[in-house]
């Protein structure tokens, strides 16, 4: 292992080098006239893991943007991990909050500032990485290695879950391993052991046939923006508690066990809503903030537009009022039982005067990872031994919905070995990543491949 652990340190630099190339590719997977960057992205991932050695690398074309696979099976008898990641980038915008371009990385105070630094190339790189180093210094690998690098992650992974049915041989693994999460704090290894899942709906209120003057109109005709604002308000009660019937009920209690070991990480709400610069935070009643975070479902308007939002004033009452409405979903909640149960409410709400049109946008389960299966235990002593610390077990409340595809199809338990930060401005501007969890991150994944063996 020195062997390796030598050859990682002396090619830092290089590697942080070839990540700036990585991030310098705009692979904005949501926006049109991205499309060529997306593909040059992938062009970029299958040539990284040529290089790094594995032995059939190919760029599976999809009808959206494309996948990548690659391989190095020469340990026959051994453990096979399928590493998964995502090439593709949020959209930059407001791009004036950012203090450097998004695709033109800097690195200040050992991070490296770039969109896609922290979600997910640079955590995804530190894989490529390791495996690189272990193949250059001992012409082997110690386990099977598949990689699987999709390039529509952030825009619900709707390619993905058709590509692994018709492709299960293919992707035969015994444990899947994903670093696309967070730390629990700087330098603090961390396990994340569940995710929350999804329901993302957009409402569509429409009123009179026309925009009207609100002169001429205003006070007898429905405004869809009023009515729209007004039932977003009826979604939560004075606990904020989602009023949807039935939205709680399938949801997993917290056992006192749990509980417990949430209330021993250490956790200052003072500190994030410092950071945040809000007075405090807020919340379903009755619940601690990791509670609220990691275990509780919640509903978030994403986004709420309509009528004159230009600079200066309009009187007008709209025709058309939108609005972006996301649910985070906990065990045992079905996304589709949710959708259902949201569209029929929030038609309720609507007064006659209006009509109402839901749209589901995408959705995903939530998931529990088996915290005793060889490849957890494997992930966690490589952390361990990487950053010298003992690894910590958390949830956390994002989503990565095809990890309980993975476990369906593929019948094999994801590892969320995330090395990001809460803190690192993921889909938001200023995007980094932190150069020290970058080079340990490589290290620890070279660890989990020796100790995934036994
Ligand atoms: N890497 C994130 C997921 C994540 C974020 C996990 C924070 C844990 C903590 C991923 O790229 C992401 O942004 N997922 C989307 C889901 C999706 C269906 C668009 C999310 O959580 O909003
Ligand atoms: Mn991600
Ligand atoms: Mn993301």
């Amino acid at each position: 292992m020195q062997e390796v652990l030598k050859y990682i340190a002396e090619n830092r630099d290089t590697y942080i080098e070839e990540l700036k190339d990585f991030l310098r590719i705009p692979s904005i997977s949501t926006l049109e006239e991205n499309k060529k960057d997306i593909h040059q992205c992938a062009e970029f991932v299958a040539d990284k893991l040529k290089s790094a050695g594995l032995n059939r690398v190919e760029i599976f074309q999809t009808e959206g943007h494309p996948i990548v696979y690659g391989e190095w099976l020469g340990a026959p008898g051994k453990p096979t991990v399928l590493i998964y990641g995502h090439y593709d980038v949020q959209p930059v915008d407001p791009i004036n909050l950012w203090d450097n371009p998004p695709f033109d990385p800097i690195i200040k105070d050992n991070k490296i500032y770039a969109r896609g630094a922290t979600d997910d190339k640079g955590q995804l790189y530190v894989h490529i990485k390791s495996v690189e180093a272990l193949i250059k210094t001992f012409g082997s690998l110690p386990i099977n290695v598949k990689f699987l690098i999709e390039g529509e992650e952030e825009i619900g992974s709707d390619h993905l879950e058709d590509f692994i049915n018709s492709h299960l041989d293919l992707l035969k693994c015994d444990s899947v391993l994903v670093s696309d999460t967070s730390m629990y704090d700087e330098g603090v290894p961390t396990i994340t052991y569940g995710l929350r899942g999804l329901a993302y709906m957009e409402v569509e209120i429409t009123g009179p046939n026309k925009d009207l003057h609100s002169g001429s109109f205003g006070g007898a005709v429905a405004n869809p923006i009023n009515v729209l604002a007004g039932m977003i308000a009826k979604l939560h009660d004075k606990n904020n508690r989602v009023t949807i019937p039935g939205f709680y009920n399938d949801v997993q209690k917290l056992t006192k066990e749990e509980r417990e070991n949430f209330n021993k990480l250490r956790f200052s709400d003072k500190k994030i809503s410092k950071s945040l610069n809000v007075a405090e935070l807020n919340g379903e009643k009755g619940f601690t903030t990791l509670e609220k975070l990691w275990a509780r479902p919640t509903l978030d308007c994403n986004g709420i537009w309509g009528g004159f939002i230009g600079k200066g004033a309009k009187t007008v009452i709209p025709s058309i009022a939108t609005a972006k409405i996301s649910m985070r979903l906990v065990p045992n909640q079905n996304p589709e039982k949710i959708a259902k149960q949201f569209t029929k409410y929030i038609k309720l709400l609507a007064p006659k005067s209006v009509k109402v049109k839901v749209s589901d946008l995408h959705g995903g389960w939530p998931y529990i990872t088996p915290l005793n299966n060889p490849a957890t235990v494997a992930a966690a002593s490589a952390l361990q031994k990487s950053f010298g610390k003992k690894t910590v077990f958390i949830r956390e409340g994002g989503s990565i919905p095809i990890v309980t595809v993975f476990s369906r199809k593929l019948k094999a338990p994801t590892v969320l070995m995330g090395l990001g930060l809460n803190s690192e401005n993921a889909h938001s501007p200023n995007e980094h990543f932190n150069l020290d969890h970058f080079s340990t991150g490589i290290k620890a994944s070279a660890y989990f491949m020796e100790e995934y063996v036994k």
